[in-house]
This record gives structure tokens, sequence and C-alpha cells, in this order.
């Protein structure tokens, strides 16, 4: 579990984006799009679950891209090439469903860029008709273009500021396109409330629609029961039945409610503990 290469992608406007290449070859070899992993950067430390962004069979390594956003995801920052992580264990939850739909939407939104980048390569080596919409703040902090292009049929791109692409929400682009054509199927990875936001616009298209969600999570095996959410009525474990869910069905308000929970201990923890 050593790390290969690090990579600062963005560190602007408080927001720092970081690239880890780590050999793992067990996971490497076994990791599909859509899956993740959990990892400790030290004994004592918590679990936080990871995307699989990029998995490399022959190098045996895979590649991680998080936002430094609470205490583990600072201290994870701060290990550079060369370092090794505590522990790391994956692939974990359901590969996400690649088949040929037809024509799809994939709706990345801030670090979730990185989280569509391996579903947009398989869903287009299978044949699909991949449009691609991205959403950030501004220019500077939009990342993974040229590689989204590239796995891409068609790329928009929307910024908050208007400083590059049209100025306006992800779902200002998907209800532009939605009115103009059919597509077969949409998927989204970033913040809940664009998440929300897609899912609503959708709907009103009948459109099926997945999201990949980021529930709290502490085992990552389905025994704690930390990262229930509601689908449909059902409840299920992010970590075990997920991470990809119907979006029409997701029980919005309660995952808003449920990943708010600790927010204020974990800014207690990064008062009390910056990280080293
Ligand atoms: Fe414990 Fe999913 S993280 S049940």
């Amino acid at each position: 579990m050593k790390i290969l290469n690090k990579q600062i992608i963005n560190d602007v406007d408080g927001v720092k984006i970081t690239q880890l290449d780590i050999f793992a070859p067990d996971i490497a070899t076994k990791g599909q799009p859509g899956q993740f992993v959990m990892l400790m950067v030290s004994e004592k430390g918590e679990r936080i679950p990871l995307t699989l962004v990029n998995t490399d069979k022959t190098k045996g390594t895979l590649s991680l891209i998080f936002q430094e956003a609470g205490f583990t995801t600072q201290s994870l920052g701060k290990l550079n090439s060369g370092d090794s992580l505590f522990s790391l264990v994956g692939p974990l939850g359901h590969p996400t469903e690649i088949k040929k739909y037809g024509k799809i939407i994939l709706v990345g939104g801030g670090v979730g860029i990185a989280e569509i980048l391996p579903v947009a390569r398989a869903l287009k080596n299978v044949g699909n008709h991949v449009t691609t919409i991205l959403g950030s703040r501004n220019k500077d902090l939009l990342i993974l273009e040229a590689e989204l292009k590239n796995a891409s049929d068609e790329v928009h791109i929307m910024t908050d500021d208007g400083s590059y692409g049209r100025k306006g929400f992800t779902t200002d682009m998907l209800k532009e396109l939605l009115r103009k054509d059919k597509y077969d199927m949409i998927y989204s990875v970033g913040p809940i409330p664009m998440m929300k936001r897609v899912a609503l616009v959708s709907k009103e298209y009948q459109t099926k629609t997945l999201v990949s969600l980021s529930a709290l999570m502490v085992d990552a095996t389905g025994m704690c029961g930390c990262c229930r959410v509601t689908v449909s009525g059902e409840v299920k474990f992010s970590c075990v039945d997920g991470p990809d869910f119907d979006g029409h069905g997701v029980d919005w308000v309660e995952l808003e409610k449920r990943n708010k929970v600790y927010s204020l201990q974990e800014k207690h923890i990064c008062n009390l503990f910056p990280a080293a």
C-alpha cells in the first residue's frame, strides 16, 4: 500500500484536490468502475471511503482523487510518494452497471468529476454515446477536463461565475439537453444538492437516473448501519447495496441530514488536532 506518485491537481480558493497512485495489486486487479476502497492513514485514524478513479492491472496500481475536507483527508494530503497507508481494503460496493444503454448523460460536480471518469470510459467502450456535463465554481477549480473529453462524445462545462464554459448549474444544461433530445440513462456524482437537483430534473423527463452516494461509512461491510439510506421506501446500506442507487427513489432530505450529523465534531477535531 505504498504511494508511488502524488500529484496536486488543484490548490486554489482553499480547495485542495490531490491524486495518489498506490501500489495495491490485489485491488487493482479486481477493481471495477463505480467501486471504492476504505483506507486508514494511521492506526488510530478513521476509515474513509474513496472511489477508484483508475486501476492499472499490469502495474498493480490504483489511483484515488480526493479533496481535503476534514481531518482525515487533510492527513492523507500530507503523505508523499514513498509513504504507506496504514490500511487499504477493497474493492468494495457494486460496480456500476456497464452496458449499452444508447445515449447517456454523465453529470459531475466538484471532485465528483473524478468519480465519473472511470464510468465514462467504460460506458463509451461498450458503444454508448456519452454526453458529459461538468460543473465547478470557476475555471480554476475544474478538474480532469481533458480526460473526460477523451472519454466522451460531447462535453459541456458549466461554471457558477461564468469564468469558463457557460455560466450556470449543471442542471441548467441537463434541462436544455433533455428538452431537445431523448436520453436512455443519466449518471451523476457530486455534491448531494447537485445530485438531488439532477434527479428532480430527470424525473420530469422520465429518464432513468443513477447516483453514486457518498453516505457516511464506518465499517463498509454492511454491519454498522451508519451508511443507511432510504431508497423507494426501503432501507439500504450504501456500502454493500450501493454506492449507485436510483436517484428518483432516494430520500434526499434524510441523506442530507445524516451527512451533516458529525460536521460540528469534525470541526472540533480539526481545531484540536490539526493534521500533522
Ligand atoms: Fe457500516 Fe455501511 S458503513 S453498514
